[in-house]
């Protein structure tokens, strides 16, 4: 069988051309250099069809074969990745293999994030696509039956293109892996083409398939809910199919479009993994199925629901892209492969690797209710204290005293703020802070001038009242001309002020889709998408237009927190629940796949606005540190004594951020199992610095002591603990201290860190944190 084979760094992606035109998924594992097709196995299976073609041959059957892009009509009664309904209602497509090529270089996509390998290259991709560059010709079309073709990319990264065709439905579908073998990490994505004259509809393009011929897999999946994102959760895969996805528009804070499917007894540290991430922002589905023969087929791409997505002759749709990736060395290497690949090679512009401006937000500072003196007063004080930027959240513009009104009207409300922006604007900057401000440009208030000028603009149904919720109604950002409105609306604002930083919110899901123009086709599933492109676009302008401006992506908090948001705003708003207990949990989850500096995560007032909670200020900050950090209170409401903390704690931050933005993060506890204390750990790429984090959870009476195990330090190397803070209590007076050090000084080497571990002090009480940094003492000997 004619095979190609892709090898990553530490990985092999083998493909076999079957003689009768199937694309055969031969393997995605461990590299290897082996001809992977002894691992099939024909036997005649009944109720298992056969392709007409294979003239008799009872033993060939898609429904039990592995692929690479699996269609509906073929004899696979597995789940397919792809279908194709006919105008007169006929379902199904038969994909055979025409051609492939190996070119230099990771693919592109227009309108679509895409992971590359450098900026530069990403932009000489962009280049080819617009036409305006012409791609040197390059790569191999081997044709010979036994030919078989061994990328293994020493020169960097490369695009593997496969096109496959139905001559009969008249379908062209072009399949596309980028791999980028220092990193690990393969993407898939694929145009699909209607080369016949008929129009087709897409009823299903799943972006990447995964077929294992083994069963014993687990699935590691991410679900919430607003001010609770992204709760792993790890279940059996079981016969049948196991989905979830999201149908509100977004990828949404009930599902995320990433997941892992791990050998049973994979752990942190050992064993098996796939991850895949969509780099989508929109309606998704995933999906896990366990076939009649404990086969596992995984795969990610649009939601298939309701889809009937039209290509008229000639036309072509770009599907989004997977990042996927593999690793023998358990979760926590799955993580440090998708952490670098979304930071370095996802995340763009001038703050991708550099230290963010540590903020004040507004919001729950002060919500709707602010002057602009008030909000002077605010940067004051934390200017005092070295915060460096403040950010002006909800409130600002239009009519809008509270959340019923004023959106779409992105003009500077100067009679609540006393004066114009700019000037608000100018005196933050003289204070030697930037200036931050928030938008929500997708989002429209019945009261508002926008909506009384432009009603249709909005979605809703003719005849039928629209969904309100937290009283607004989504622009339909599917229309070129509402994009360009509101963009230069805001660029209006942004030319005139000093803005430093955007925080882009999206506050409910889409619904009541229709497009209200007179001469567009009213389908689902291409509005949905489309308006999925008309953001992207929004913000590929925005990041252009402003590229010194740092973006922050958010829907109500993380409900938009995904790797295609990541590529147009190198950090999110991780969640709307800024209490540091529950924060501990949703950082836990979200760090499966997403790179800590991604994460916007502030120290707010205790007792916390949403659980009424009460935590140390110190606790707050370990946990806001885990992320972009920044506070959201009024720090001219704190205690003498928690403002010389809160000092502390920015220089804290300062010292540390690159080994907590750029070093490898571990998860040292999980919220299901572990209930008395959580842990996590950052170590430095060359393993020389280590700040280990702990925070107490359940508190008991006389408690056995517990150990935290340290992980990916050097085991043979010294290390001198340099700094040991926490706030503890006088075990039994109750009074605090915060000068009781057992570690500070003390010289462990790596061994005994990981092995043995450190204990947790009997008198760090509930909710209190205690933050450790060793650095090496000598070289490893
Ligand atoms: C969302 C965000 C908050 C805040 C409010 C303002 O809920 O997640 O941080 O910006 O909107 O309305």
């Amino acid at each position: 069988m004619r095979r190609i084979t892709l090898h990553t760094k530490n990985t092999t992606y083998q493909i076999g051309i079957h003689r009768l035109g199937f694309l055969l998924h031969l393997y995605y594992g461990s590299r290897t250099e082996c001809d992977m097709s002894y691992l099939l196995q024909a036997y005649d299976r009944g109720f298992s069809g056969n392709p007409h073609d294979a003239a008799g041959d009872r033993t060939l059957s898609l429904d039990v074969l592995p692929q690479e892009f699996p269609c509906y009509g073929t004899g696979d009664f597995r789940s397919a990745a792809f279908n194709v309904r006919s105008l007169e209602g006929v379902h199904g497509v038969d994909l055979r293999y025409q051609k492939h090529r190996v070119r230099r270089g990771k693919y592109a996509l227009p309108g679509l994030p895409v992971v590359y390998e450098s900026e530069d290259a990403l932009k000489r991709e962009q280049r080819f696509l617009t036409g305006k560059m012409e791609r040197p010709v390059q790569g191999t079309e081997p044709h010979s039956e036994e030919e078989q073709e061994i990328c293994s990319g020493t020169q960097g990264a490369y695009t593997l293109e496969v096109t496959l065709a139905d001559q009969n439905v008249g379908i062209k579908v072009i399949l596309l892996y980028g791999v980028l073998p220092d990193l690990d990490v393969i993407t898939r994505s694929a145009v699909v083409r209607n080369v016949g004259e008929k129009e087709l509809f897409l009823c299903k393009v799943f972006s990447c398939t995964l077929d294992f011929l083994r069963g014993d897999y687990d699935l590691l999946h991410f679900h919430g809910r607003h001010a609770m994102e992204r709760n792993a959760e790890r279940i059996p895969v079981m016969h049948g199919k196991q989905s979830f996805g999201s149908r509100r528009g977004t990828s949404s804070h009930q599902h995320n479009p990433f997941a892992i499917l791990a050998e049973r007894e994979t752990t942190e540290d050992y064993g098996g993994c796939y991850g895949m991430a969509f780099l989508y922002s929109g309606n998704f589905s995933f999906e896990a199925e366990q076939d009649q023969y404990h086969q596992v087929r995984m795969q990610l791409g649009m939601s298939d629901e309701m889809m009937d997505y039209p290509l008229s002759a000639d036309e072509c749709l770009c599907v989004p892209e997977v990042a996927m990736a593999y690793t023998a060395d358990g979760l926590a290497a799955l993580s440090h492969i998708f952490h670098k690949v979304i930071r370095e090679h996802v995340c763009r512009g001038r703050y991708k690797t550099a230290r963010r401006p540590v903020l004040i937000n507004s919001w729950e500072a002060a919500y709707f209710h602010f002057t602009g003196e008030k909000i002077l007063k605010m940067a004051e004080q934390a200017a005092k204290l070295g915060v460096e930027m403040l950010v002006l959240d909800d409130g600002w513009f239009g009519k809008r005293d509270d959340d019923n009104s004023g959106l779409g009207d992105w003009y500077v409300n100067e009679k609540k703020l006393g004066m114009p922006l700019a000037r608000l604007a100018d005196k933050i900057n003289d204070m030697g802070m930037q200036f931050g401000l928030w938008i929500e440009p997708e989002m429209v208030n019945e009261d508002s001038d926008l909506y009384r000028q432009h009603p249709d603009w909005a979605f809703t149904i003719p005849g039928r009242q629209p969904c309100r919720c937290r009283n607004q109604l989504v622009l339909d950002f599917s229309r070129k001309e509402v994009v360009d409105h509101v963009f230069e609306q805001i660029a209006g604002v942004l030319d005139k002020v000093s803005v430093s930083y955007i925080k882009m919110d999206m506050n409910r899901s889409l619904s009541d889709i229709c497009t209200l123009t007179t001469e567009s086709y009213q389908n689902y599933a291409k509005t949905m998408h489309c308006y999925v492109l008309g953001v992207y676009d929004f913000l590929e302008r925005m990041t252009a237009r402003y590229p010194h401006i740092l973006f922050e992506g958010c829907s109500g908090g993380g409900g938009r927190f995904d790797a295609g948001m990541l590529y147009y705003t190198p950090q999110i708003w991780c969640s709307d629940d800024t209490d540091a207990i529950e924060r501990i949990r949703i950082q836990h989850g979200t760090s499966f796949v997403y790179p800590i500096s991604a994460v916007g995560s502030h120290v707010s007032a205790s007792p916390n606005h949403q659980t009424g909670r009460q935590t140390k200020l110190f606790t707050r900050s370990v946990v806001a540190m885990a992320g972009s950090f920044g506070y959201e209170l009024d720090l001219n409401l704190v205690s003498e004594e928690e403002k010389d903390e809160v000092k502390e704690q920015i220089q804290d931050y300062k010292k540390y951020w690159n080994l907590i933005h750029n070093g490898r993060y571990y998860r040292l506890h999980d919220p299901e199992r572990d209930r008395e204390a959580a842990a996590w750990e950052f170590v430095s790429g060359d393993g020389t610095e280590m700040l280990l984090n702990v925070v107490r959870l359940d508190a008991h009476g006389n408690a056995p002591i517990n150990f935290i195990r340290c992980k990916g330090l050097r085991p043979k190397a010294r290390y001198r603990c340099i700094e040991e803070k926490r706030v503890v209590r006088e075990y039994h007076s109750g009074a605090p201290r915060r000068d009781r050090k057992q570690l500070e000084g003390r010289i462990c080497d790596g061994a005994s860190l990981m092995c043995a571990g450190v204990p947790i002090p009997m008198e760090l009480g509930e909710y209190e944190a205690m933050q450790v940094y060793f650095r090496l003492l000598d070289t490893e000997t």
